[in-house]
């Protein structure tokens, strides 16, 4: 048999994970925070394509988020395409296809039932294939992204990874000396590395062999595996990436990262004045000299169109922001790439206090109270800080019904795997929600059907974690049997109070 893999790691499968930058819903915030058109309207129908999907847990996502999207998932490993297809049948998701094909295979055209996308997304694949296959999806690109369309792509970036080349570099010859699976070798080779650094290798950086080496759990042993032991594996400047992608005619927006969009959030003075005078795309270059980033999620447009300045602010103003986190847990200080913002007390207090009410556009929390701040600037601090994402329809009972059904099954794969994290597709808001162990237990017994009050939930929860062997953990630590109980009963009474009617305004549940 000819080797399919290309130097890709495909004896051991890549974990299941949802990632919201790649959702139209976030990609389109990119594109207004940079003042450029979003490939489709609010709301309107989109075909969306993910390359490279593994196990496909993002595009289902945003199909079951999206029903009047079309989504497209591909990947070459059978095993990835499998279990992708299992979900979607469990959840019941129908405007989803996944297929296996190689990049080399889509961009020549071998699929002939291919629509046109209005947007491309691949995640943790650019740096980790060949140069042939880098070309083969630029090649896919310019075939099948529509005029307008968006192309979303995270890589590692240099020069925030140039310290850890001999290491990846080490760990490959280490796995390369044995015949076992990926997931045993990676961890010999760990071995191997740490021996070196004892052993006085003064390039392999030794804190982050001991990092490393903490990484214990399946998940985390699949991922240092497709990380590493990729033969590929090269980390990009953005100028070179930017410049693969205008052989598709594509034009860089601006980063998923979206503190990242605002430049005095991002660098110092200083900084920002070495800069000011570079071409955008070594501008951007540089900036990873000073931020050290070592991971970058670019947005890409064919054809970006200016939103006329003048129509810019009602634009933004028009966007409804929903509020993802308690009311308690809302704060006006931000984590930003400097370090932490302050975000000004007379507008954010009232804007926070009218949301925990209810979804507001922009324009309506700026006409209710004094604001220096720019549509944009509420948008990018309010969403990038995590605590709103922005609201794009009102589900009706069937798409909530659909969406209860795909949150079942995407539960239950988590429970299955023994995961306390997981998400909650949203169709209110085209996105997930990520939930923690409590919460996807409340889901799934009040999915079920439980009623909604605690004593009901609360015994419904237990005898879940009591079939599945399972037991919450708290900090602290309840003291005894009592207590624990006490301290489930209390959670779950604050899921009920704040979760469950979130789940419900966005559309989740
Ligand atoms: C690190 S995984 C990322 C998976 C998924 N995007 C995620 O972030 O969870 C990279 C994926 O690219 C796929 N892949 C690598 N080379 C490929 C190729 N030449 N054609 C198609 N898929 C490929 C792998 O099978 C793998 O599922």
């Amino acid at each position: 048999m000819t080797d399919w893999t290309d130097g890709y790691i495909s004896d051991i499968e890549y974990g299941p994970g949802f990632y919201a930058e790649q959702t139209p819903a976030h990609l389109d915030i990119v594109c207004l925070l940079r003042g450029i058109e979003p490939p489709v309207a609010k709301g309107e129908a989109f075909a969306y394509c993910e390359l490279g999907c593994g196990v496909g847990q993002t595009a289902l996502v945003v199909a079951a988020a999206n029903p009047q999207a079309d989504v497209w998932g591909f990947d070459f490993n059978p095993a990835h395409i499998a279990r992708a297809r299992l979900l979607a049948r469990q959840g019941a998701v129908d405007n989803i296809r996944f297929e296996e094909d190689s990049f080399e295979q889509l961009a020549d055209g071998e699929r002939a039932d291919l629509p046109l996308f209005d947007y491309i997304t691949l995640h943790g694949v650019w740096s980790w294939v060949s140069l042939e296959n880098r070309q083969h999806i630029v090649r896919f690109i310019d075939r099948y992204l529509k005029p307008g369309g968006l192309v979303y792509v995270s890589y590692n970036a240099q020069p925030g990874w140039s310290n850890a080349g001999p290491l990846q570099r080490l760990l490959r010859m280490g796995a390369g000396l044995s015949q076992a699976r990926s997931d045993k070798r990676v961890l010999q080779a760990l071995d191997l590395a740490q021996a070196f650094s004892e052993a006085g290798a003064i390039s392999i950086p030794t804190e982050m062999v001991e990092r490393l080496k903490k990484e214990k759990t399946e998940d985390a042993v699949a991922y240092l595996s497709h990380e590493y032991l990729n033969e590929h594996w090269s980390p990009c400047y953005h100028a070179d990436v930017a410049g693969d992608m205008a052989h598709a005619k594509l034009n860089y927006v601006g980063t998923a990262n979206l503190f990242e969009n605002f430049p005095a959030l991002s660098l110092r003075p200083e900084q920002l004045a070495l800069i000011a005078d570079m071409p955008s795309a070594i501008a951007e270059t540089a900036r990873d000299y000073f931020m050290t980033r070592t991971f970058r999620r670019d947005v890409f447009i064919r054809g970006a169109r200016a939103i006329p300045p003048r129509r810019l602010e009602q634009r933004v103003g028009e966007a409804e922001l929903q509020l993802v986190v308690p009311p308690h847990v809302l704060t006006r200080e931000v984590s930003i790439p400097l370090g932490t913002a302050s975000l000004n007390a007379p507008f954010y207090e009232p804007a926070f206090e009218a949301l925990t009410k209810g979804s507001r556009t922009i324009a309506a929390l700026r006409a209710a109270a004094p604001s220096t701040a720019e549509p944009r600037e509420i948008l990018g601090m309010l969403v990038g800080s995590r605590q709103a994402k922005t609201k794009l329809r009102e589900p009706s009972e069937a798409e909530r019904q659909s969406v209860r059904r795909f949150n079942q099954a995407l539960l239950a794969n988590s429970a299955d795997l023994g995961r306390d994290l997981s998400s909650l597709a949203a169709v209110g808001l085209g996105t997930a929600l990520s939930v923690r162990l409590l919460e996807m237990l409340v889901y799934e017994v009040i999915a079920e059907g439980t009623p909604e009050e605690e004593e009901a939930v609360t015994k419904a929860v237990r005898a879940l974690l009591q079939q599945r062997d399972a037991r919450l953990n708290f900090d602290p630590q309840p003291e005894n049997e009592d207590a624990y109980d006490r301290m489930l009963r209390d959670n779950i009474g604050q899921v009920l109070k704040y979760g469950v009617p979130m789940w419900k305004a966005v559309g989740a549940i």
